[in-house]
């Protein structure tokens, strides 16, 4: 299957972990009847319709129809490929996985993506000790206690500093003979622009390591220590760090989101560090981006179906602009999230500073507000509510009002913005319809779409996918349908082929759902594998035989309308007919279900 992971390693993984466990770091799950349910990490939705089965070790969306085993759910939601998801679970579980007697062949197969997070993991401890320990750190050091962070916060979130030189770091792994172009890949060192050579990314900078959700260093920002610009540089996209996808500070505040179900999101590092160091641990920050709907998911997947997402941005303009970007991504993850706004001149750093957490948090729980309160809010405070003012808030509302999908919240929000503005609501309603046009429908119609299950509509395949899904639950019965020859007859080649691999499996011994699953390459395979195994009908071997002989039995009555037919097509003497139903014919007689004439 594999490189170099021992097959034996392999099934030591397997038996150490637990689906349940692997996505409930993702997903917040809860118990019904057997199975776990959440809200689907694949696909927008408001109702939870992802489903974990601890006994048979794999998942299953009913939304989308993405299903698998515990190694697939980590390759589609990481990224990565199986010997890496593998790895990943063997840290998880503490299996040791023979790494030193790796051949050269397999170090080079070790993947890109694993070496950069190992370049990035020494970056960060060179970095973090350059600032404890090296007299060039003293600034450094004093600049973060001038800023009021303590000893921990710094070790909690390996604060680093990036000495003044143009290749310190370069030297650093220069000397450990790491290979220049993988750490230019990590965006640490940059190609010189006029000679050849290389300098650093990161010189006399505090270094903010930003790390995944299970604790992997995946980029830097760097912060100069006076006002010189820019003042923040971050680590370019690279194959493991997508700040569109990455939050700053999720890997420490997980815990904390889960077990209080609620989030902040706040603007910048130092804000989610003040945050952090004053208790308040449930806080993540964006990275210099606007929030995606791939950050969202991450945060519902902590927090939960019924989660608060509390924004907490500077109320500038900058604060205004990013919450009026926020509505869309809220809105199509289906969440209501609400804003906390500071007073002006104010980010979350400096209020806690001047004002302590108390008075944060009392404000948080009281003075919060919807999105599109607040965003009517503060554009009644901009342009006034003079007739010139008035048109000019409802030309500033229409946009993030149209954004709504559902209807009814919309109205909610209108008849709001019409008390405010004393205007008609139907005035705004007209103003909407103008601006919306085709773009918001094509939008709700895909929303249908994706919502939308694939379907194996004809009478036929409905049985077949009966019968597929009562050998993947009722392994028993795989010996008998093999006697007969039934996936032979199949006419479905989705589920015929399925059917055969079903088969071999089970020769081989193996009955468990997630060792078929993780014997089947295709990805639409292993979901639908996934999508038929997690039914919960009870089978026992009576009934078992009753639905083979049912469809043994449907397969004879296709034969002999299709021989009706046929006589019929002579008689009126359609041939363009009858030489399609006698292909048929032909086909299904290869296939050993003809009947005797
Ligand atoms: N940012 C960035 N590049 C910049 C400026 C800002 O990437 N040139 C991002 C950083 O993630 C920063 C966030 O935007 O943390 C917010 O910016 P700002 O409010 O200017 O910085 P603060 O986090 O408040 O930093 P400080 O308190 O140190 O000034
Ligand atoms: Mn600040």
């Amino acid at each position: 299957m594999t490189v170099y992971i021992p097959e034996e390693k392999i099934s030591e993984i397997k038996h150490a972990a637990d689906i349940v466990d692997v996505v409930s770091e993702v997903v917040a799950l809860k118990k019904t009847g057997k199975n776990y349910l959440g809200l689907c990490p694949f696909h927008s939705e408001k109702t939870p319709s992802f489903s974990v089965s601890p006994e048979k070790q794999i998942f299953y969306c009913f939304g989308c129809g993405e299903g698998g085993n515990i190694f697939s759910f980590l390759m589609k939601q990481e990224g990565v490929t199986f010997p890496e998801a593998a790895r990943a679970l063997s840290r998880r579980y503490g299996i040791e996985l023979p790494t030193r007697t790796m051949s050269p062949e397999q170090k080079r197969r070790m993947s890109q993506r694993e070496h950069l997070l190992a370049v990035n993991k020494q970056a960060m401890d060179f970095f973090h000790d350059f600032l404890l320990k090296a007299p060039g750190g003293e600034k450094a050091r004093a600049y973060l206690s001038g800023r009021g962070l303590t000893a921990e916060s710094i070790e909690r979130f390996k604060l680093g500093f990036a000495p003044k030189s143009w290749d310190r770091l370069l030297q650093f792994f220069s000397q450990k003979g790491i290979p220049l172009n993988l750490i230019e890949k990590s965006g640490l060192i940059v190609p010189r622009k006029s000679n050849s050579g290389y300098y650093d990314r990161f010189r006399d900078r505090i270094i903010f390591p930003i790390f995944d959700l299970s604790g992997q260093t995946i980029g830097f920002g760097g912060r100069i220590l006076d006002d010189s610009t820019p003042k923040y540089l971050n680590s370019p996209e690279t194959p493991v760090y997508s700040k569109s996808r990455s939050l700053y500070g999720i890997y420490q505040a997980k815990s904390r989101c889960r077990e209080k179900e609620t989030v902040y999101i706040v603007e910048g590092y130092t804000d989610l560090l003040a945050l952090h160091q004053h208790g308040i641990d449930n806080t993540v920050a964006t990275l210099g981006t606007a929030l995606t709907s791939d950050h969202v998911r991450m945060l519902k997947g902590l927090t939960g179906t019924a989660g608060k997402v509390i924004l907490v941005f500077d109320s500038d303009d900058a604060g205004i602009k990013a919450a009026r970007r926020c509505i869309e991504v809220f809105d199509k993850e289906y969440v209501n999230a609400r804003i906390l706004v500071l007073p002006t001149g104010h980010d979350p750093d400096s209020y806690l500073s001047e004002f302590g957490v108390d008075l944060f948090l009392e404000t948080a729980e009281k003075h919060t507000m919807g999105i599109m309160s607040f965003l009517i809010g503060s554009a009644v405070e901009r342009h006034g509510l003079t007739m010139e003012g008035k048109i000019r808030v409802l030309a500033d509302m229409v946009r993030p009002l149209a954004q709504i999908a559902d209807k009814v919240e919309r109205s909610i929000y209108i008849k709001e913005l019409s008390e405010r503005i004393q205007i008609d609501e139907s005035a705004i309603y007209e103003k909407i319809r103008e601006s919306a046009g085709p773009a918001a429908e094509a939008r709700q119609a895909k929303r249908t779409r994706n919502g939308a299950q694939k379907s194996f509509g004809s009478g036929e395949s409905r049985l077949e996918r009966r019968i597929i899904a009562m050998m993947l639950q009722y392994p028993m019965i795989v010996a008998e349908i093999n006697r007969r020859g039934l996936i032979d007859h199949f006419s479905n080649h989705e589920l015929k082929s399925l059917g055969q691999v079903i088969m071999a499996q089970v020769e081989h011994s193996e009955t468990n759902v997630s060792d078929i699953i993780a014997s089947i390459e295709d990805s639409a395979q292993k979901s639908l594998t996934a999508a038929l195994a997690m039914g919960e009908e009870i089978w026992d071997y009576e009934g078992c035989l009753r639905l083979i002989n049912q469809f043994m039995a449907s397969k004879d009555r296709r034969s002999n309308r299709l021989l009706n037919e046929i006589k019929a097509a002579e008689e009126k003497k359609d041939f363009e007919l009858l030489n399609k139903l006698l292909q048929e014919k032909q086909v299904r007689a290869r296939k050993g279900t003809s009947q005797p004439e």
